[in-house]
């Protein structure tokens, strides 16, 4: 199974579409194996955003994300991250699909709610640099029975 690191951003918490948006992925059939609160830091932000880190609006990204607190979230599933990204949507919400995350509620490029993992490796070396090994869980989805094909959860 593939895992995926979300990043509820500032705005997501200061809008208070924390649960709208945790809700749209649940209901997706994703398995939630890490939640938690946090303050990043530079050093945590230039590790996670380095193929930006010599744009010129990077500066305003790093302030941004240390303006309030974020919501990360580990998620797992057959194929999720490039699902996860479809439901997600455009980085620039005014050119993402209507019903993704980003086109149905963001308008700004620098304040589109939600960062998801792009491709399977950054998932992993995500989910790794946001969480502890403690603080994912693992357990059995009942749901998984009527979410997937046998092939699909094995
Ligand atoms: P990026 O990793 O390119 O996009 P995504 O979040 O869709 O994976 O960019 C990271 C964040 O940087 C993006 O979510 C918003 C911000 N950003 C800007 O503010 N302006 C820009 O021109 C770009 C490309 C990104």
């Amino acid at each position: 199974m593939e895992r995926t690191l979300i990043i509820l951003k500032p705005d997501a918490v200061q809008r208070g579409l924390v649960g709208e948006i945790t809700s749209r992925l649940e209901r997706k059939g994703l398995k939630l194996i890490g939640l938690k609160m946090m303050r990043l830091d530079s050093a945590l932000l230039k590790a996670h955003y380095i193929h930006l880190i010599d744009k010129p609006f990077y500066k305003g990204i790093e302030e941004f994300m240390k303006s309030s607190p974020v919501v990360v979230m580990a998620w797992e599933g057959f194929e999720c991250v490039n699902s996860v990204r479809l439901i997600v949507g455009a980085t620039n919400p005014r050119i993402a699909d209507a019903g993704t995350i980003r086109g149905d509620l963001a308008i700004g490029q620098g304040r589109n709610l939600i960062h998801a993992s792009d491709s399977k490796e950054n998932g992993e070396t995500e989910v790794a640099r946001f969480f502890e090994d403690k603080e994912i869980f693992a357990y059995d989805k009942s749901e998984y029975l009527h979410v997937y094909e046998p092939y699909e959860r094995a």
